[in-house]
């Protein structure tokens, strides 16, 4: 029997395993293999998908992920509502490490990346809100529960990377809106938007970007150590999120093809 799941977890850096008891599945897609193999285990009663977005071993960089073969293979599987932890870089002052933001816009600012699945034929999808409101009501609601606060909303500018940003870049990203900056969040919504997923991001703060009065410069260890140091805390919100996602969906994610006549069948 082909393995099936309804949700998902895409780990970022740092989260590289989430579950217990799981089965381990290698799927191909027409955009190649995704980051790693998928492991689905039963998690409050649903079935639940993981997939390391840099692989186990973190062997993708942002700027190399494999977005689309990744958000294809969840959908094949039959995942409908995804759940997308990553480490980002605060742009404010009181966005210190350890705070979690449940982003409510982004700012594209990659270069070069493959971001449509929609190459011919005429599909435009609407953008202007690109986190599923419910995955973020939820999420939000989980943090509460856990008593783990969570920011509501907040802009991420996502950068091509790899390297940190400039000073100067980092004071624009400010001035133009940014909350928290980081180098994945694009095109990974829009892929999921682009084959009707629900999409919810839970931004874990590792660091002060460079650009924040007093903030140095950025590192890596920093960005892995502080990640590292909260997974237990991000487990814990995830795993209650899964427990209260509605199995219905009522928001506009699962209609966003509705109307548009598309090139060829989604999985
Ligand atoms: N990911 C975590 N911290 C970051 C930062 N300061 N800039 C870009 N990506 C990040």
């Amino acid at each position: 029997m082909s393995p099936t799941a309804e949700l998902a977890v895409i780990g970022g850096s740092g989260l590289y395993a989430l579950l217990d008891g799981a089965t381990e599945h290698v799927i191909d897609t027409p955009y190649g293999p995704p980051s790693d193999a998928v492991t689905i285990a039963e998690v409050a009663g649903r079935r639940l998908a993981f997939l390391p977005r840099h692989g186990r071993d973190h062997r993708h960089p942002p700027h190399q992920i494999p977005y689309r073969a990744n958000l294809w293979a969840l959908r094949s599987l039959g995942v409908r509502q995804v759940l997308a932890p990553c480490a980002v870089g605060g742009l404010r002052p009181e966005l210190g490490p350890g705070t979690f933001v449940v982003p409510d816009q982004l700012i594209d600012r990659t270069s070069g990346r493959a971001q449509t699945y929609y190459d011919r034929g005429a599909v435009h999808v609407s953008f202007a809100d690109p986190y599923c409101p419910v995955g973020r009501r939820t999420l939000l609601a989980a943090g509460a529960q856990r008593g783990v606060p969570t920011v509501d909303g907040g802009t991420v500018v996502v950068v091509e990377g790899p390297r940190f940003s400039t000073r100067a870049e980092s004071r624009w990203f400010t001035a133009i809106g940014g909350t928290v900056v980081n180098m994945t969040g694009h095109p990974e919504a829009v892929l999921a938007r682009e084959l009707a997923l629900c999409y919810s991001s839970i931004a874990l703060v590792t660091d002060h970007d460079v650009g924040v009065p007093g903030g140095g410069s950025v590192t890596q260890e920093e960005v892995f150590r502080v990640f590292g140091e909260n997974t237990a805390r991000l487990r814990e919100l995830l795993f209650t999120a899964v427990a209260q996602l509605p199995a219905d969906r009522d928001c506009a994610c699962g209609a966003t093809l509705d109307d548009i006549r598309l090139p060829f069948a989604l999985p």
